[in-house]
C-alpha cells in the first residue's frame, strides 16, 4: 500500500520547481493526483525521474489531470487515443520537424488560448544542449520596475503569428512577419493576469513575434515589448532543465514561459510533448 508522506515532493531552489518521486508507471490514487496538482500550484512546475513510460501511460498521465489536445504537430501514434502527443525527434524518422533543432523564444503554448500545462518527457537526450528553460512570470511582475509595471496597467498585447486572416488558428510557414502588426487581425490577451487556481497575479506576455500592445502607437508598443521581454531574460527568474533521458516535466503554462535552447542537429534526440489542455485539477 502507498502512503503519502511529504518527503515525496523536493522543492527546488527559490521554490521554483519541485521533484515528486512517484511512480508514474502505475495509475495515479486521488491522493497523489492531489499531492502533484498541489505541488504543482505551489512550485509551478514538477519534475518525474525515472519516467520510462510507454504512450499508453503517458497519455494515462495527461488524462490523470484533463484533457489532452489534439495536436498540430506530429502523433507519436496512429491509433486516436493517444491523439495529442506529438513525437519531437530525429532518431526513427531522421528528422526533425519544422522547428528542427534551432533555439526556441521565451513563449506560453498555444499563447493565444493558453494550455492550463505543458508536459515534455524525454526519452534520448542530447549530451549537450536542448535545455528547457522556465521563467516564473509571478516573480517576474512581482519584480517589474515601477515605470514599466505602470507601463502595462490595463493594457493587452493582440497575439497575431498565428492568425490566418479569418481568425482561425494556423501558423504561417516560416513564422513569416507581417506587415501592420497594429493594424491587423488577432486575438488580446490581458497582460497582467490572475491566475484560475492559486489567484495569484503574473505577467502574461505570449509570444514575441508579431506581437503588439493595444493602443499604442507601434514604436512605444515595440520598444515596451523589447522592455518586457528583457526583463524575463533575466537568469534570476528561470530554471534551466538539462535533460537526462526517461524525466518528465510537467509546468504551468501560463504562470511560466519556457524556452529550448539549441543543440547539435547531428546529436540524437526524442521527447514526447503533451499539453493538459482543460483541467479541474490543475
Ligand atoms: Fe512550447
Amino acid at each position: 500500500m502507498t502512503v503519502a508522506t511529504h518527503t515525496r515532493i523536493t522543492p527546488r531552489f527559490n521554490n521554483f520547481g519541485a521533484d515528486v518521486d512517484i511512480d508514474l508507471s502505475q495509475p495515479l490514487s486521488e491522493a497523489e493526483k492531489r499531492e502533484i496538482a498541489d505541488a504543482f500550484h505551489r512550485y509551478q512546475f514538477v519534475i518525474f525521474r525515472e519516467a520510462d513510460l510507454t504512450l499508453a501511460q503517458l497519455a494515462a498521465f495527461v488524462e490523470a489531470f484533463g484533457t489532452a489536445d489534439q495536436g498540430r504537430g506530429r502523433l507519436a501514434s496512429d491509433v486516436n487515443e493517444y491523439a495529442g502527443i506529438r513525437v519531437v525527434e530525429n532518431v526513427e524518422k531522421g528528422k526533425f520537424g519544422p522547428r528542427g533543432n534551432s533555439e526556441l523564444a521565451w513563449h506560453s503554448d498555444r499563447f493565444f488560448d493558453p494550455v492550463v500545462a505543458g508536459v515534455l518527457n524525454s526519452v534520448v537526450v542530447p549530451e549537450v544542449g536542448g535545455d528547457t528553460s522556465l521563467a516564473d512570470m509571478y516573480r517576474a511582475l512581482d519584480e517589474l520596475p515601477p515605470p514599466l509595471r505602470r507601463a502595462i496597467e490595463g493594457r493587452k498585447i493582440k497575439q497575431d503569428c498565428v492568425f490566418a486572416p479569418d481568425g482561425t488558428p494556423g501558423i504561417r510557414p516560416g513564422g513569416m512577419p507581417i506587415a501592420g502588426v497594429d493594424r491587423s487581425p488577432g486575438i488580446a490577451t490581458d497582460i497582467v493576469q490572475t491566475h484560475r487556481y492559486t489567484g495569484k497575479q503574473f505577467l502574461y506576455l505570449g509570444n514575441r513575434l508579431n506581437a503588439y500592445v493595444e493602443g499604442l502607437p507601434l514604436e512605444e508598443s515595440e520598444s515596451l515589448l523589447d522592455a518586457l521581454y528583457a526583463h524575463v531574460d533575466q537568469t534570476t527568474f528561470h530554471y534551466r532543465h538539462h535533460w537526462a533521458p526517461h524525466e518528465l516535466v510537467l509546468y504551468d503554462n501560463q504562470a511560466c514561459m519556457h524556452r529550448r535552447e539549441s543543440f547539435d542537429v547531428n546529436a540524437d534526440r526524442k521527447l514526447y510533448a503533451s499539453v493538459v489542455d482543460k483541467s479541474d485539477l490543475l
